[in-house]
């Protein structure tokens, strides 16, 4: 069921001051911003508050340096680089409280934009510290949460500010909710997860909550690996989890009482070794050398899968089938990510996706523009497959 909350419809925010928790915790190398997606789909909230005459005061984290002064987690290159992407003047506060804040909050005009300093110089954020919410609600007259992929963390700017002001969903939160509910919570079925990634015991939660919740789960990557082997398939060198295989079959065991069909790689391609353009063998699952190391499902597999798509109407994926960033261990996931874009073209399948690597591993195959939803979070994506609570969005309820 989708929670209940308001959305900026309901927010009458002329000549007022808004506190904006983004998420402005963007991949920087060297200095520079590599990936401007987070800023880019934040600007819809920002335009619409612009618009309205608010002035919007944007807060976010950015990376982790625990309550000290970091100058190299300043966000005053990101608030410059939002300013870019709006085509709008940012202004920019040292410090996301006290007299810098206020100061440069009392100096804002109707529909300009400030951008304060890091909330995680302060330890108090992380601590979700009643006094510092307290502040940072002191510089608003409203809250408007648009970090959906940081509502994973009950944090003052996520989770205690929103008790203290009317607290709102912006427009990239409620399109987070609402594509996420289509996908798990009221989904047209048959509905179906891909779940891959290197680890069963990472993502055990996840799999414990999805089997009871999709008609059809499909297991990639290397914990594909622990659930054949835990089946008495021998693996060889692949990598796996031995002491996994009893909760691998507990698992297989729910899903069987669940009615949710597991579906396992047929084939797979094998390697001495996880090396591009090294020589590979192509091999039925029951196959495989015990010198060798499954680096991809094979063929047949993606055959069966693309088969079963025609039946299936809605797919969350989160993890890549094989060794994606590695070809020719990318095969499998790009055709797999081929036939899902132009199923969704179809309208015949509604296609969810979340997850740094699913997220690369879309953008590699080129159609990461041509699934239906792409989750700009991480952790909060597989901690809301995992069925939890975020307490970043229960607070807007
Ligand atoms: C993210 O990048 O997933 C969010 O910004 C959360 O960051 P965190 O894991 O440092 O809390």
């Amino acid at each position: 069921m989708i929670m209940s909350f308001r959305t900026l419809d309901s927010l009458d925010a002329a000549g007022k001051r808004v506190l904006l928790r983004a998420d402005l915790n963007v991949p920087v190398r060297g200095g520079k911003i590599t990936d401007l997606t987070r800023i880019e789909r934040l600007t819809p909230t920002i335009r619409e508050l612009v618009s309205k005459g608010a002035k919007v005061i944007v807060c976010s984290h950015f990376d982790r340096p625990k309550g000290k002064r970091v100058p190299e987690m300043s966000l005053g290159p990101v608030a410059a680089a939002l300013g870019e992407v709006l085509g709008q003047r940012v202004r920019f506060a040292e410090d996301c409280i006290g007299v810098p804040a206020q100061q440069a909050v009392d100096r804002m005009a109707s529909g300009e934009v400030l951008v304060l300093e890091n909330t995680r110089y302060h330890a108090e954020e992380e601590k979700n510290d009643s006094n510092f919410a307290g502040e940072l609600a002191h510089l608003a007259d409203f809250y408007v949460n648009d970090a959906f992929s940081a509502a994973h963390r009950a944090h003052a700017s996520t989770e205690g500010v929103a008790h203290l002001l009317p607290a709102y969903a912006g427009r990239l939160m409620q399109a987070e909710l609402e594509a996420l509910d289509a996908a798990l919570g009221n989904p047209v079925r048959p509905v179906a997860a891909i779940v891959g990634g290197a680890k069963v015991s990472t993502k055990l939660d996840l799999l414990g909550n999805l089997v009871s919740k999709v008609n059809a789960l499909v297991i990639g990557g290397a914990m594909a690996n622990t659930f054949l082997a835990a089946q008495g398939i021998a693996v060889g060198r692949s990598l796996q989890e031995a002491e996994m295989h009893a909760t691998a079959r507990q698992i297989l065991e729910r899903a069987k009482s669940a009615g949710c069909e597991v579906i396992l790689p047929s084939d797979a391609v094998v390697a001495n070794e996880l090396k591009p353009g090294v020589a590979t063998q192509t091999v039925a699952i029951a196959s495989v050398p015990a010198d060798a190391m499954i680096l991809d499902v094979g063929p047949a597999t993606v055959a069966a899968l693309v088969r079963h798509l025609s039946s299936w109407r809605t797919l969350v994926w989160n993890g890549p089938l094989g060794a994606f960033e590695t070809p020719p261990f990318d095969a499998a996931t790009t055709a797999f990510a081929k036939a899902v874009a132009d199923a969704t073209d179809k309208d015949a399948l509604r296609s969810v996706a979340g997850g740094g690597d699913t997220v690369s591993a879309l953008r590699h195959a080129g159609v990461l523009d041509r699934v239906s939803y792409v989750s700009t979070a991480g952790g909060a994506f597989l901690e809301w497959l995992e069925g939890k609570t975020l307490p970043g969005v229960a607070a807007l309820g």
